[in-house]
């Protein structure tokens, strides 16, 4: 496990200036999280790849792209030729996530697999040592601005315990309605990834955003 990151989503950006928003975060952000969205997986559509590759060269922040279509193994080479450095893939989508693991490994992408929030971590475990992140859903994917479902907390506990067990150093992020005051208690309960959409790029300072959750979480 790496230290704690914070990684805003592009999705409550303003899309009709990106660069400039993604510029508003670039030294206080670690990863930037992007959100796609196929209007079959989740019932909405956001951006795709090629807006993706059109971001690429105006940051260095790691890309951190979260898959919410069905199929998403067949989206792999094309995100690695737009620079996305990581790919979360739900195990809803890909029951069996073995083949599109090789795929993007071949493809010199970090992997990860995505729970939504009524999914056990038991249909993650068997894959934690060939992966690099386990993102966990703290909202129905589909939208940015929801509320934060706490239940989730007791799966990333446990997630955490497997990965410790296993002496593996697989990351686990959390995505959905994060704010400074719920951060805490999700790095407490072992996530060291954590996604924040309205609380970021909502605020009137979005890098004052990302320094607030930071210092919430490492005063937890
Ligand atoms: C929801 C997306 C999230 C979303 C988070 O489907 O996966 O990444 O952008 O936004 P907030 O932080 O507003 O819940
Ligand atoms: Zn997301």
């Amino acid at each position: 496990m790496t230290g704690p990151k914070i990684a805003p989503s592009l999705l409550a950006a303003d899309f009709a200036k990106l660069a400039d928003e993604v510029a508003r975060v670039e030294e206080s952000a670690d990863w930037l999280h992007l959100d796609i969205m196929d209007g079959h997986f989740v019932p909405n559509i956001s951006f795709g790849i090629p807006v993706i590759a059109a971001l690429r060269p105006h940051t260095k922040l790691y890309f951190d792209c979260h898959l919410m279509t069905t199929n998403p193994d067949a989206f792999v080479e094309e995100l690695s030729a737009a620079g996305v450095d990581l790919v979360t893939m739900h195990i809803e989508a890909i029951p069996d996530p073995v083949p599109a693991i090789e795929r993007a490994k071949g493809h010199n992408l970090d992997i990860g697999l995505v729970l939504n929030p009524g999914t056990p971590a038991t249909a993650v475990e068997p894959f934690l040592d060939v992966i690099d992140l386990v993102l966990v859903m703290s909202v129905e994917p589909g939208f940015g601005g929801q509320a934060f479902i706490p239940d989730v907390l007791g799966k990333v506990e446990k997630l955490r315990e497997s990965v410790e067990k296993q002496g593996l150093a697989t990351d686990i992020e959390i995505d959905g309605g994060i704010t400074p005051d719920n951060v805490g208690r999700a790095a407490e309960a072992g996530a060291n990834v954590f996604v924040a959409g309205t609380a970021i790029f909502g605020a009137d300072d979005p890098a004052k955003a990302v320094e607030e959750l930071r210092r919430t979480i490492e005063e937890k």
